[in-house]
């Protein structure tokens, strides 16, 4: 069973079936919504509360968490914005839902925005899980993540992520007091059984 209380985004809500485990926010992808990620939430984290917002942003009808001006060319402005905003949700949803911090989990759009939360409001996630994530600010603040856990998958053939970037963004994170875990899938931009064992495992162990 999933609630959608109306907050500050469009979003489903499933609640915890097993106690004890961080609740999971799933971040979409370009074109995704609050539905599509449901199923990838109850298989790498079963029993979890999983909460699942919609991105504001539409692109050619396409929802996405925050504006870009071509394919990883990012309105930093917007990513700015729509960080806070998720964040703000973040916060609302947890006083509604009575949740702890949550662990986001997101792909590709999803994933750099988790990304931005972590650069620009970090006390909100509790970890993260970025699949195929790349920087999403070029300065910003320095904000003290303090043994924040993040996992970072990048595919070794990924179209859209360049490989630089990626270990970017893992120094960057790294740099302000978080533990990540950066592996190189050898896969694309899409996700792969490999994405959804590896996270899983490491889900397993918060
Ligand atoms: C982005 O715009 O966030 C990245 O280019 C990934 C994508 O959504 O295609």
């Amino acid at each position: 069973m999933t609630t959608t209380i109306e907050l500050s985004h469009l979003h489903r809500f499933m609640p915890a079936a097993t106690v004890g485990r961080a609740p999971i926010l799933l971040l979409h992808g370009t074109g995704g919504d609050e539905n599509d990620l449901l199923p990838l939430g109850q298989t790498i984290a079963p029993g979890a509360a999983l909460l699942l917002p919609r991105g504001k942003v539409l692109e050619g009808g396409m929802p996405r968490f925050f504006r870009r001006l071509a394919e990883g060319v990012f309105d930093e402005q917007d990513v700015r914005r729509r960080a806070n905003e998720l964040a703000d949700f973040i916060l609302e949803a947890r006083e509604v839902y009575g949740l702890d911090a949550p662990i986001a989990v997101g792909f590709s759009n999803g994933a750099n925005i988790a990304a931005a939360v972590l650069q620009l409001r970090p006390e909100v996630l509790a970890g993260a899980v970025l699949l195929r994530a790349m920087v999403p600010l070029s300065d910003a603040p320095r904000r003290e993540l303090d043994g924040t856990p993040v996992l970072i998958l990048s595919g070794a053939a990924d179209p859209i992520v360049p490989a630089e970037n990626a270990a970017r963004l893992a120094s960057i994170l790294d740099a302000a007091g978080a533990v990540v875990d950066h592996r190189t899938l050898p896969t694309g931009h899409g996700l792969s059984q490999a994405d959804i064992a590896i996270t899983k495992t490491w889900l397993d162990q918060r």
